[in-house]
């Protein structure tokens, strides 16, 4: 049995914490709402409960999770910088912490193998969300969490959405409202000089460079043979429809598109319109994110949910400028693509 239990997003009831922090300490799962997505949660230090994170999502036993703290200064009970990057990492916590930035740095023996599936470095994050802090506080230790989906569907932004993937496999889902920023966290990897990014987000590769100089950009693809990042191998993202991504200037993928659902027009199609509003005709569903990145990002999973429950099969999607946020929009786009159509 999976409990739903509202709460308060800005003032999280404390007996709601506890016995969620109760669960935890017990070695049992509970789906919590941060920043970026809802995260499924382990207590971190005991690997019986880990492994159960990955049998709940149907996880890959190759694919490393995320350590979420609820202090700045504890990045240093469980990780090692390089001497030389201590000054950088301390400023990109200075200026991203708490917030969606996730940093791989070498761990401490107490981070557990079955966090980092193997690997000598952990990632790490303080999520800005009350309720995520909140019981990581009453927890005592840290939580491990990856994103509360099926491994390969669209990371939840809503309690419904976790609940449709995860119930009777997980103990309980605190329902804190609709995450805030709809896609998942940076992914900065500190080990390498210069950093890398491996995943783009809400905190940009050009606000990442303000504060430590270059960084490299790591192109993300699904068929890369040794990707330095284990998640970056597998599907990702995707609707049970299939997704054609159209990319362009905004009048040539329009045109395509309008092509595109006269060529398809004998099965149910969708369309994902994003910054200014077009009335496609002679589609089943239109679903318009909004004319800003913010907007997009907040409700682009959603729409893939969203697709799905009306039995869609075809879904059309508008490209957008790889230019700040927009590079982690186009990111999940392109994962969750069957199709990429440059036009
Ligand atoms: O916003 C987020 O980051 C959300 C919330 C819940 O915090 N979490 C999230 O976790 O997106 P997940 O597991 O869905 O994605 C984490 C990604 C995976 O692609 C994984 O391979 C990579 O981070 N990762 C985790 N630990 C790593 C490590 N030690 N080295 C390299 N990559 C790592
Ligand atoms: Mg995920």
């Amino acid at each position: 049995m999976t409990e739903i239990i509202r709460i308060n997003p800005k003032k999280p009831e404390d007996e709601k914490i506890k016995k969620a922090a109760q669960i935890l300490r017990n070695g049992g799962l509970v789906a919590f709402p941060t920043e970026t997505v809802y995260g499924l949660g382990a207590d971190a230090l005991n690997p019986m409960a880990i492994k159960k994170i990955f049998k709940a999502k149907k996880r890959p036993q190759d694919n490393p999770l995320i350590l979420h703290i609820a202090e700045k200064e504890d990045i240093f009970i469980y990780t090692e910088p390089d001497k030389k990057n201590l000054e950088l990492i301390k400023k990109l916590i200075n200026k991203f912490w708490p917030g969606p930035l996730t940093l791989i740095i070498k761990k401490k023996k107490i981070v557990p193998e079955e966090i980092t599936a193997g690997l000598k470095n952990t990632s790490i994050r303080l999520p800005d969300n009350i309720v995520a802090r909140a019981l990581i506080k009453k927890l005592g230790s840290p939580i491990a969490a990856p994103s509360a989906n099926l491994s390969g569907s669209p990371s939840p932004t809503e309690a419904s959405h976790v609940y449709n993937d995860l119930a009777g496999r997980i103990e309980m889902i605190l329902d804190g409202g609709e995450t805030k920023i709809g896609v998942e966290s940076t992914i900065l990897d500190c080990t390498k000089s210069p950093f890398v990014l491996l995943r783009p987000g809400k905190i940009t590769a050009e606000e990442l460079e303000k504060i430590v100089g270059t960084i490299k950009i790591h192109k993300a693809s699904q068929k890369i043979k040794n990707p330095p990042s284990p998640g970056l191998k597998y599907a990702h993202y995707s609707p049970k429809a299939k997704l054609i991504l159209v990319e362009g200037n905004v009048s040539d993928v329009r045109r395509k598109i309008d092509e595109l659902i006269g060529k398809y027009g004998a099965r149910k199609v969708g369309v994902l319109n994003l910054g200014n509003r077009y009335n496609y005709k002679n589609v089943d569903t239109i679903i318009y994110l909004g004319e800003n990145n913010e907007a997009i990002a907040k409700n682009l999973f959603k729409s893939f949910r969203d697709f799905d429950k009306k039995n869609i099969d075809i879904i059309l999607v508008e490209g957008i400028p790889e230019k700040n946020f927009g590079a982690a929009i186009m990111n999940r786009m392109r994962k969750a693509a069957k199709k990429i159509i440059k036009v």
